[in-house]
């Protein structure tokens, strides 16, 4: 359990516990902090059950203390639980449970939960002994335990991921899902439950992932799947496509650092076998849509969260510039509540690396709801995000630990421009351009490994610029959102204020913030808005801005404009979003580096937020 723990730290936690089944009764331990405490104190313990469960918290309800830290045991103790997502109606279930006499310990959503469940257990008669001679009915018709635990999860409004034991009930272990992912893992002589698969891997590449509404019902003799309300489950198991291996750290000495230099991999991983045999398109197997299908779309809707949602942005540009459909961006959390008018024959479309996000998962549905096809572009297969919409495209960009998204944005930018390119071919776009557009793409691995020579460069600016508190990134177009993407970066590693602005907003208000003191980067392109991106950098220097130029090898730019410049390859204007974001993630991370920061474990960040 401590291995999966750590294997875990990445998606961000303030403390850790866990339990074991021993001796007809619990041994819980838990602490605030990193795993590494928690391991302290439980190697003090003398564990020695073979049931059990653990968890990191990342708090909502309920500051970072040990009383608030999982698993959490029923005033009665006799149900223990691990519970990831929020339990909305936990006031009125605890109103209930005082009245019935069971206490509390902490001040979390989650203990209601486990004294719900005790209530349920105390209350559930026994089963009947099987008459003499007849065989013992199955485990799960007879479980008490799990009955319990499926009469409280029918009381329960809001989302959790539950793992539950009972020193009662030694040889069983229950764990169920709505809205928080669950996966299980079936090893050699031994079973796993976790809500990511790199918990899992290092033991066994054989999971069922869980779906919402499901139970998993676990014992010495193996396990089976039922919902809520009764209906037993066939199990499907997957294999897990990548291994251990590549979820760690190897000779690199953060995993973002690791993940920015992984990008020209994920890249070529992106386009393997999406080209079409004439080099002029791309294709996508798992779109689910025939050329007839695309033909009466009259719009896409994008959302997303985060780093993802900048990618919206960019695939918006591109496949308005190429494709010449619009397209329409919202934040997943916004277009949850929003109720927008949607046009008939949209085509939605969300974007999650993690595939577990809940503002996203929630967009998702609600999009389905109202009766339109949903696509996803995921890293993670398998994950729910994945498996409910009705088709997508998988970014194959391998396991992004990194809680700062650097690989998986640069893939999300590709499979953007491949699929402008597709939509394109079945509108306007002629042969021979596509032909070009597909050549441009085709570079992206190698260019990409050019702009990462720029490290050494980069690092010896942030040394110079790690002291300044405040940064404005600025580039327009599809440049715009790789400023926001910069900005992002830079906020969540290093804790600088930093803005994006498309650089003509620039002087309507965040001109007032420039001073020697608050240095721009430019994101420069090619082209008609070179000129006027070279206006703004004026603007700011006569203002004794300071500006890191981001600019393609063949612009000219004025002498002395720039203070620092940073060079990348010439490239297919579809591919120049991915090259420019190279430079602005080096940025954030030596900066970061520059200013002690812990890399690879930000402050108050989680690498998929599975809570709204
Ligand atoms: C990116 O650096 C962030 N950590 C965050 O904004 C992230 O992109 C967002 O939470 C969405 O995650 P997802 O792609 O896994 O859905």
């Amino acid at each position: 359990m401590l291995e999966g723990l750590k294997r875990l730290e990445y998606r961000g936690y303030d403390s850790a516990g866990l339990a074991v089944l021993q001796d007809g009764g619990v041994t819980n331990v838990k602490s605030v902090g990193r795993v590494a405490n928690l391991a302290k104190l439980a190697s003090g313990k003398n564990l020695t059950g073979t049931t059990g469960i653990s968890h990191t918290r990342w708090a909502t309800h309920g500051g970072v203390t040990d009383a608030n830290a999982h698993p959490h045991v029923s005033s009665d103790g006799q149900v223990v639980l691990v519970h990831n997502g929020v339990i909305e109606n936990y006031v009125a279930i605890k109103k209930f449970l005082l009245t019935k006499g069971y206490t509390f310990a902490s001040e979390t959503d989650t203990e209601v939960l486990a004294n719900l469940i005790a209530y349920h257990l105390a209350k559930e008669p026994a089963a009947p002994a099987p008459a003499p001679g007849a065989s013992a009915p199955m485990a799960d018709a007879s479980s008490r335990f799990l009955t319990a635990v499926r009469k409280t999860l029918l009381h329960v409004e809001g989302t959790y991921g539950i793992a539950v034991l009972s020193p009662a009930h030694p040889g069983e272990l229950v764990a169920a899902r709505k809205g928080s992912p669950l996966i299980l893992g079936v090893g050699e002589n031994e079973h796993l439950i976790a809500s990511d698969v790199s918990a899992l891997v290092s033991r066994t590449q054989n999971v069922v992932y869980l779906k919402d509404g499901e139970l998993v019902h676990v014992t010495g003799s193996g396990f089976t799947l039922s919902t809520l309300d009764l209906a037993d489950v066939s199990p499907v198991i997957d294999q897990v496509t990548w291994s251990v291996e590549d979820a760690e750290l190897g000779e690199h000495p953060h995993y973002m650092l690791k993940e920015i230099f992984e990008q020209p991999q994920a890249l070529e991983n992106a386009m393997r076998g999406r080209f079409s045999a004439d080099g002029s398109t791309a294709n996508f197997g798992g779109l689910n849509l025939t050329p007839a299908d695309f033909r009466i779309i009259d719009r896409f809707v994008f959302t997303s969260c985060g780093t993802g949602w900048h990618a919206c942005l960019v695939a918006e540009h591109l496949i308005e510039r190429y494709a010449r459909i619009p397209v329409e961006v919202d934040y997943a959390s916004e277009f949850r509540y929003r109720n927008a008018p949607l046009d008939r024959d949209a085509l939605f479309f969300v974007i999650s690396q993690s595939g577990e996000t809940i503002d996203t998962l929630a967009a998702l549905r609600e999009a389905k709801r109202k009766g339109y096809k949903c696509m996803a572009i995921c890293n993670v297969v398998g994950s729910t995000i994945a498996r409910e919409s009705d088709g997508g495209i998988y970014q194959h960009a391998g396991p992004e630990i990194g809680v700062a998204s650097t690989k998986a944005f640069t893939s999300q930018l590709l499979i953007a421009a491949m699929f402008a390119l597709y939509v394109a071919r079945m509108r306007d776009m002629s042969f021979s351009e596509g032909v070009e557009f597909v050549k441009g793409l085709k570079q992206v691995p190698d260019l990409a490994a050019r702009t990462l020579k720029l490290a050494p460069q980069i690092e010896d600016i942030a040394k110079r610029y790690s002291k300044f508190n405040d940064f404005l990134f600025l580039g327009r177009l599809d440049l715009f959102p790789i400023a926001l993407e910069g900005a992002l970066k830079l906020k969540e590693i290093s804790y600088i204020h930093a803005e994006g602005y498309p650089a003509a907003e620039m002087k309507h208000g965040p001109i007032a913030l420039i001073s020697e003191e608050c240095p721009s980067v430019f994101l420069v392109p090619k082209g008609e808005l070179f000129n006027k991106v070279v206006s703004s950098m004026q603007e700011i220097k006569a203002r004794k801005g300071l500006i890191i130029a981001i600019a393609p090898e063949s612009v000219e730019l004025p002498e002395g404009l720039a203070d620092e410049t940073l060079r990348i390859p010439d490239c297919h204007d579809a591919v120049l979003p991915i090259l420019a974001t190279i430079p602005v993630q080096l940025l954030s991370y030596h900066i970061a580096l520059a200013r002690g920061c812990d890399v690879d474990k930000p402050r108050n960040l989680a690498k998929s937020v599975t809570v709204e």
